[in-house]
């Protein structure tokens, strides 16, 4: 819970999954992220994973599957990409997709009914720290796994780093995505004492790999990855979203859901008014104006990290 004042608690948005499936639909719907993401798909994802895991692993010609794992998949969007990219070199392909919110991965589901001769899933509706423990037993690994903006909900950072290394094969390779600490919601965040690090942390110790989810950015990732010596580089998309509805968030529906996305709260119209406004103008601050529009501009940082062979 993020304590804004004695007596208002907001209430973080992963609380209620249909809630968090309707306002992540809609903020999807007002931005150009699938667009950047299959532009930044055909140029940098093709060089630094797909051509990179050949060089590894070899090309798949000896008709086993590469083993890929989806952590967080969401409506499965994001990764239908990677894996149709990655179908150019490995003519088979076996994905194990964790996703805790049923109503998104029945939305995967459906999106890859037509497509998926070359594919064979594994649905696990369930967090990924409950996947890890199921794991314990298993020697299995994967050749690719991708994170993409889930790792803001993980209970504790490094486990969670530490599982998804410890679940690639030699040679294999791991995509987390998050938003920057200096952009967009990772700025939000940061800018807003009510969003900040110290005051969201879920145990009331600055400690930030225990941070509640809704307040992680690339700066998490980045320490911890330092703290446990695993070597990464990294590459950003840049995505922009039209919120103008934001501004007259307490009329309109749709504003008021892209303002619960955005500070990941349920019902952030009805805050107090002084923590309203500020948040509306970091907000601003955050956005681009065109036309007559505001377009809120979101970094992402990706982080590429390799398993020696
Ligand atoms: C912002 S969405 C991203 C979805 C998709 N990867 C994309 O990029 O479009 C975050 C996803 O993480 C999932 N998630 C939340 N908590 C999780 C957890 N503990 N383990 C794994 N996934 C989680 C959510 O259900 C949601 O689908």
């Amino acid at each position: 819970m993020v304590e804004s004042d004695k007596s208002v608690t907001l209430i973080p948005i992963f609380n209620d999954q249909a809630y968090y499936t309707k306002a992540f639909n809609y903020w999807r719907l007002i931005g150009n992220y699938i667009e950047a993401v299959h532009k930044w798909t055909d140029e940098t994802f093709y060089v630094h994973v797909v051509e990179k895991l050949v060089a590894n692993i070899g090309d798949g010609s000896d008709g086993k599957p590469l083993r890929v794992l989806g952590v967080g998949s969401g409506r499965g969007e994001i990764e239908l990409v990677f894996l149709n990219k990655l179908l150019l070199k490995f003519p088979k392909i076996h994905t194990c997709v964790v996703e805790p919110c049923a109503n998104l991965l029945t939305e995967y589901q459906h999106n890859i009914k037509e497509k998926a001769t070359n594919f064979t899933f594994d649905w696990q509706n369930r967090t990924f720290e409950e996947f890890v423990k199921l794991q314990q037993e298993s020697s299995l690994k994967y050749h690719f796994i991708s994170a993409c903006n889930s790792m803001y909900y993980v209970k504790n950072l490094q486990e969670a780093l530490q599982s998804l290394y410890d679940m690639l094969a030699p040679g294999g390779i791991l995509l987390i995505t998050i938003t920057a600490d200096y952009t967009g919601s990772g700025k939000l965040w940061r800018t807003s004492p009510y969003f900040g690090s110290e005051t969201s942390s879920q145990d009331g110790s600055p400690n930030s790999t225990l941070l509640p989810s809704h307040h992680r950015d690339s700066a998490h990732v980045h320490d911890v990855l330092r703290q446990l010596h695993i070597p990464y580089h990294i590459d950003n998309t840049t995505c922009y979203r039209k919120i103008t509805r934001c501004f007259d968030a307490k009329e309109s529906e749709e504003g008021n859901l892209a303002l619960d996305f955005l500070t990941h709260t349920i019902g952030f119209r009805n805050a107090p008014k002084d923590l309203f406004q500020q948040v509306l103008a970091c907000v601003k601050e955050c956005s681009v104006q065109r036309g007559g529009d505001w377009f809120f501009q979101s970094e992402h940082i990706c982080f590429f990290i390799t398993k020696p062979t």
